[in-house]
């Protein structure tokens, strides 16, 4: 979340607040502050903070390779991913045919196609948001940013969008072209560029 978006959800329970408080109280005057609660710190936002842009705004600074991530992956995403991301019990890391990808027509137009990163995430910068917030399941935001940089590309690598020498950063990830991209249409209300971000 945005500070702007915490600063707009504080004032509305702020306003919530003062109209129960009227409600219960009509004869006395409204405290303009109730002196509970404290504002959060630089760096308790900063740790919440952490959303990734489809253009890649927001990645830290950083890096990893195929390589580095293959042990990474062995050691804390293989026992629920399997070997390879294709195996059990949670199966959806790596495309699992050779043509099992959106261009021309792939097996995702098929309900039963198994969705994978490979053939229906949209953005490459994804990966990286949603392993460093959600995974492992067990200890989510454990990850250094250069061990996500390390499993994200590790990922792509299987899915055969990036060399295996590649070295993925804040600058080679937004430029992985994902082959489901075009599936997607932006959001008419506003992309990221509405919400300026520091
Ligand atoms: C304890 C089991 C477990 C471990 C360990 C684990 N995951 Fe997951 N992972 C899951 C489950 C369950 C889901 C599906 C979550 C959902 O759909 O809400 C998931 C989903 C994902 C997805 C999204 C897949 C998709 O297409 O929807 C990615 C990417 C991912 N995990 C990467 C990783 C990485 C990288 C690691 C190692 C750091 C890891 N996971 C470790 C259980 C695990």
């Amino acid at each position: 979340m945005t500070s702007a978006r915490l600063a707009v959800a504080v004032a509305m329970c702020a306003i919530g607040s003062s109209l129960t408080a009227a409600r219960q109280a009509p004869q006395s005057k409204t405290p303009e502050r109730f002196g509970i609660g404290r504002a959060a710190t630089p760096e308790e936002i900063a740790a919440w903070d952490i959303d990734v842009r489809p253009d890649g705004v927001g990645l830290p600074p950083g890096s990893g390779t195929p390589g580095d991530g293959t042990t990474i992956y062995a050691a804390k995403c293989s026992g629920c991913h399997g070997k390879t991301g294709r195996e059990g019990p949670n199966d959806r890391l790596v495309g699992r045919l050779p043509n099992d990808t959106l261009v021309g027509g792939g097996p995702i137009e098929r309900l039963d196609s198994v969705r994978t990163i490979k053939n229906f995430w949209p953005y490459s910068t994804t990966v990286f948001d949603y392993i460093r917030r959600a995974m492992p399941p067990d200890a989510p935001g454990s990850l250094k940013d250069n061990e996500v940089y390390a499993l994200t590309a590790y990922l792509l690598y299987l899915n055969d969008l990036v060399s295996l020498d590649a070295t993925v950063d804040a600058t080679s990830l937004p430029k992985v072209k994902m082959p489901a991209r075009d599936r997607f249409v932006p959001d008419p209300r506003g992309g990221p560029k509405s919400v300026p971000k520091k």
